[in-house]
């Protein structure tokens, strides 16, 4: 499913009608999605052939995992993320069907000094070796993602893995790509456009 409701607080207007290379982003992740072969491809937001997206993040997922009933694992992706790749979604599907866990995610090292601060002093530096920077698509077996969800209804979770995590599920971590870049704030868009030009002029 690609999850394309919300109000695009931070970007300054919803995100559902921007577009990259003339496509909206929603429609560019659906491409990719069929393009792997996903059965189902489902949009939650205010699109064409969209279903409705709730207030949180995590209420549009739920109405998207509703929607596909039979499904044994879903497949959970921003359209703020239209950068996502068939080889990305192909090593997170590789990290989680074949092996005993409940779901993958892609994560990046975190190469920057990662300090903890409280108001505008450094309390300390944290260890960074261990740290990865998390993105979407993330993959879950549909039954586990519906427990988590229903175990702590009032958590506002910014991703479906930290509720599966709090169930104690088993999350496998496949290799992010640094150009799966999230369109939060306006210039992210304008970074999206570039790594789309780089990537058309790729033999
Ligand atoms: N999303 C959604 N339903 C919501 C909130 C977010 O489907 N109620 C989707 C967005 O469309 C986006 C993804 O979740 O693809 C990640 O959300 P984010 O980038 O935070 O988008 P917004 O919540 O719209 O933006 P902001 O947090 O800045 O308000
Ligand atoms: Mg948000």
């Amino acid at each position: 499913m690609v999850v394309a409701a919300g109000s695009g607080s931070r970007f300054g207007g919803p995100k559902h009608d921007l577009t990259i290379g003339g496509v909206p982003l929603w429609q560019r992740c659906c491409d990719v999605f069929r393009a792997v072969g996903i059965e189902t491809v489902v949009v939650v937001g205010d699109v064409p052939g969209g279903i409705a997206g709730g207030e949180r993040r995590r209420d549009s997922v739920l109405a998207g995992v509703e929607a596909v009933p039979d499904a044994e694992w879903v497949l959970i992706h921003d359209a703020a993320r239209p950068m996502v790749t068939v080889d990305l979604v192909d090593r997170l599907l590789a990290a989680a069907i074949p092996n005993d866990v409940d779901g993958a995610i892609p994560g990046l090292k975190v190469t920057d000094t990662v300090k903890r601060v409280q108001r505008d002093r450094v309390v300390e530096t944290v260890d960074r070796s261990d740290l990865v920077a998390v993105q979407t698509p993330q993959i879950f077996r549909r039954s586990v993602l519906l427990e988590a969800h229903r175990s702590a209804p009032g958590l506002d979770a910014t991703d479906d893995a930290g509720l599966v995590e709090l169930i104690g599920g088993t999350v496998a971590v496949a290799a992010g790509d640094p150009s799966n870049i999230k369109i939060t704030y306006p210039d992210d868009l304008a970074r999206a456009k570039a790594i789309d030009e780089e990537r058309s002029e790729e033999p």
